[in-house]
């Protein structure tokens, strides 16, 4: 493993088999009501500049059942919310902590706290990626299905950081990945340029939903307008138009598709309600896996054996 998960580009199918192998045996475990093999009392700071639920609820318990402790800071009541600089941010929280995790809008930020940090950094949601949500997503496919290589996953809407995690993780895997977005709402190019160059699997980026969900496993979608983007709602209402999991789309999956949400959802927008509750099963799986897959990341970063 690197010193730092900023993002599923870049990473190996080896380094994110490790975290989801290490995930299922630390949930076994915690089922079990087992202790994991990990030492007390590490601390993890966790600084969001966005709204969250199960980020911080499932980190702060994740640290927690592990044997150490979360602590919070809102970048609003901090002093990075008076300017203070990310890069001394990262040197003062690496001499009481030892992991950090981070929420914020650039990616470029993420980058520079964990080039100035001496301790770990985990993304958990910058406008680029998502990498811990599509690791729990990962994590409940295989769970579903047994397997990641072969299938067929589509993802239908945003080009946002849901759908650019998806494509770098699902490609490095060996999924097949399709994804239907308006014009003017495609991924990020440096995600696009690997997913044309690698060959791990099939890549295909159309305006179609019916294309993409055509023979898929695997059906994701998110919210038409991100955390930061809430002025842009009417317009891309309207942009989306088309761009929603409902029946007609599912009946063109595989038997047996899988709906993935890292939620929160809209119904009635990008998802259709019963399709929602046909699949909530699935669906809260994911987000139960969070917590173990989030686990299994501070446990390899923090040593855990
Ligand atoms: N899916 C997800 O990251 O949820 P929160 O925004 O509630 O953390
Ligand atoms: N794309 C969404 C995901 C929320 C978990 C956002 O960034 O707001």
């Amino acid at each position: 493993m690197k010193k730092d998960l900023l993002k599923l580009l870049g990473m190996t199918r080896e380094e994110i088999l490790l975290i989801l192998d290490t995930a299922d045996r630390l949930k076994a475990e915690h089922k079990a009501g087992k202790k994991h093999d990990f030492p007390a009392g590490k601390t993890l700071a966790m600084i969001f500049s966005k709204n969250s639920t199960r980020t911080r609820v499932s980190f702060e318990t994740g640290i927690y059942q592990l044997g150490g402790h979360g602590i919070f800071l809102s970048s609003a009541d901090s002093q990075l919310g008076r300017g203070e600089p990310i890069q001394d941010t990262a040197r003062v929280l690496s001499r009481y902590c030892d992991c950090i995790m981070i929420r914020t809008y650039e990616q470029e930020e993420v980058e520079t706290l964990a080039r100035y940090a001496t301790v770990p950094v985990i993304n958990g949601l910058t406008d680029f990626e998502h990498p811990c949500q599509v690791l729990a997503d990962f994590m409940t496919i295989r769970e579903y299905k047994k397997r990641l290589e072969g299938l067929k996953i589509c993802y239908i809407g945003d080009g946002n950081n849901m759908a650019n995690s998806i494509i770098a993780g699902g490609l490095t895997c060996g999924m097949d990945v399709s994804v239907a977005c308006p014009e003017g709402y495609r991924p990020d190019p440096k995600i696009l340029e690997f997913a044309e160059v690698q060959t791990f699997a099939k890549f295909e980026l159309t305006v179609s939903p019916a294309q993409a969900a055509k023979n898929a496993d695997v059906v994701f979608t998110d919210v038409w307008a991100s955390m930061g983007q809430e002025k842009e709602t009417a317009q891309r209402m309207k942009a989306f138009q088309g761009y929603q999991v409902n029946d007609e789309l599912m009946a063109l999956c595989n038997p047996g598709c899988m709906v993935q949400h890292c939620l929160p959802a809209h119904r009635g927008e990008e998802i259709t309600e019963k399709v929602f509750e046909d699949h909530a099963n699935e669906i809260f799986d994911e987000a139960e896996n969070r917590l173990h897959v989030q686990k299994a990341i501070m446990y390899l970063l923090m040593g855990g054996k």
